[in-house]
């Protein structure tokens, strides 16, 4: 999703100078003079969301839906709990719900914030408790959280290529993020005797938020750096000259 952006956002920029293969064919490039230029941005967005989801092959994009992430390993009051195999599925459905780039000044940011429901599929591991209750199996997870908004804020940079061609980079990223709710699906749990696994598995989802505060962050990180990666990945390949009309180097 997010790379589709940049792709909308140059495209932008990109009026009739611009080579025509730059632009996947579903998108539109809007008019920097349009009166409803932010309009204009959000529709070809909506437009191309669909077609992000496998990645940008001509742009070397990789595809961000599912995420793979690394093993995340809880293990702090009377609890260890460990996912492996993880994935995080979802991403390509946010939706955006800011999206800003300041370029040709001094300073120059990208800001993209996106809202989405992700649920993350697994295979855990766990012993110990949830605050009161014993809590022990392994198995198949699945976490489903919903209303998850992300933040990222960056600086933008500039990098030489080999032929000495200028693109950009975000560089520093940082982020931020906030969840409405998170359901907890443990199969398994206590090798399958029910009653007490449903019992568990309740009282964790009251206490969602507990096991959240240890789990968030790794997999968040993970989310952020896989799509800082894509959208590096797409700026190497593209120059700033080849997405931004009249962009003055510097
Ligand atoms: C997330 O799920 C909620 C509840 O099912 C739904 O109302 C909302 O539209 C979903 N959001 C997205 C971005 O799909
Ligand atoms: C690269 O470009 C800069 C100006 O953009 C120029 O000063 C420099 O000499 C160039 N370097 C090479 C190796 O061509
Ligand atoms: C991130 O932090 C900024 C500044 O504190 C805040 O305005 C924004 O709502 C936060 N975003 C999320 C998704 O939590
Ligand atoms: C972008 O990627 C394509 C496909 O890998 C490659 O052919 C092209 O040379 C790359 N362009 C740049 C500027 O790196």
């Amino acid at each position: 999703m997010q790379l589709m952006l940049c792709l909308v956002l140059f495209g932008l920029f990109c009026v009739t100078t611009c080579e025509e293969e730059f632009l996947p064919s579903y998108i539109t490039p809007c008019k920097l003079e349009d009166k409803e230029l932010a309009d204009c941005v959000r529709e070809q967005i909506k437009i191309s969301l669909p077609h992000f989801t496998k990645g940008v092959p001509e742009f070397n994009v990789p595809s961000i839906d599912p995420v793979k992430l690394d093993d995340i390993k809880i293990d702090g009051n009377g609890l260890v709990l460990t996912f492996t195999q993880a994935a995080m599925h979802g991403l390509s459905k946010s939706e955006l719900t800011d999206l800003r780039v300041k370029i040709g000044d001094s300073d120059e940011d990208f800001k993209l914030a996106f809202k989405g429901n992700l649920s993350l599929t697994a295979k855990y591991e766990v012993d110990g408790r949830i605050l009161i209750l014993p809590i022990q199996g392994k198995g198949d997870a699945f976490v489903y959280a919903q209303g998850v908004e992300v933040e990222i804020n960056s600086k933008l940079s500039h990098v030489k290529d080999k032929q000495n061609r200028t693109h950009f980079k975000l560089i520093t990223p940082s982020y931020n993020y906030t969840i409405e709710r998170t359901t907890f699906d443990l199969k398994n749990l206590f090798n399958g005797n029910k009653q007490l696994a449903d019992t568990t598995i309740q009282f964790a989802n009251e206490n969602w938020r507990q096991l959240m505060d240890d789990l968030a962050p790794p997999a968040i990180k993970q989310i952020v750096r896989t799509c800082v990666k894509a959208i590096n990945k797409f700026f190497s390949n593209v120059t700033i000259a080849r997405m931004v009309k009249g962009y003055k180097d510097h």
